[in-house]
């Protein structure tokens, strides 16, 4: 059985208490070793997750949704992948919200990519379309190099659910775009789909070919609704 990656992503929402009682109610739930659960949480509770996966030896594997494009240095406002390196493994880069709030440009996630390559943090790519992942092969060889250890994500920003309200893509068409992301890098790498996936809907995603799990924004603040998506996966 494939392994299966079950990816929260809380964008800005919950407060330090909130993330206490999701937590609380996370390990009373038993994880299936083949699926690897990733809470991609907001900077300022880095250190309250750390310790609380590390004091209740919970099979959670910490994760931020974004990092700065520059090293250490004069960038204030900034959290560099040096940082982060101590506290996560994982990184989502190159997430729609960002390009689109932000201006995060193609260029912008390419040298992300390299900056989470050098302090061993594996990047979440969000890939919103072909042209993206045309885009990140011609610029730089970094993407087909270090594919293995990229985990991708199929996201089309029109199926990101707004102010609650769900509208992902057909799990047919989402599995020709992921399926199309292993064949520009010449060889199958680890795809997930993003975009409203709740526990009515993940089964029939994360049981496709080319899917091998789920990157959940809305669904995944819930944490009994976030149990259910790991149960249906
Ligand atoms: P959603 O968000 O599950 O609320 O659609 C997914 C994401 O933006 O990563």
């Amino acid at each position: 059985m494939k392994k299966i990656f079950i990816v929260a992503n809380w964008k800005s929402n919950k407060t330090l208490e909130e993330v206490k009682s999701w937590f609380d109610a996370i390990k009373q739930f038993p994880i299936p070793e083949r699926k690897e659960i990733i809470v991609c949480a907001p900077f300022i509770f880095l250190s309250e997750i750390r310790a609380i996966i590390k004091n209740n030896n919970l099979s959670v594997k910490l994760g931020v949704q974004n990092i700065s494009s520059f090293d250490q240095g004069e960038y204030t406002g900034e959290i560099c992948a040096k940082q982060v390196s101590d506290f996560a493994t994982y990184a989502i880069i190159g997430h729609s919200e960002r390009r689109k709030y932000f201006h995060e440009t193609d260029n912008d996630v390419i040298v992300k990519l390299k900056q989470l390559a050098e302090n061993n943090i594996t990047p979440i790519l969000c890939v919103s379309d072909m042209k993206q992942m045309d885009y990140y092969l011609s610029k730089d060889t970094t993407v087909l190099d270090k594919a293995g250890d990229i985990i991708f994500v199929y996201e089309p920003p029109s199926a990101i659910s707004e102010g609650g309200q769900f509208h992902a893509e057909s799990p047919k068409i989402a599995n020709q775009n992921a399926g199309q992301i292993s064949q520009k890098i010449g060889r199958k790498v680890t795809t997930l789909y993003g975009g409203s996936v709740n526990s009515g809907n993940a089964g029939s995603f994360s049981t496709l070919d080319n899917i091998d799990g789920c990157l959940i924004g809305q669904a995944s603040l819930d944490v009994q609704e976030f149990c259910k998506i790991i149960q249906n996966t």
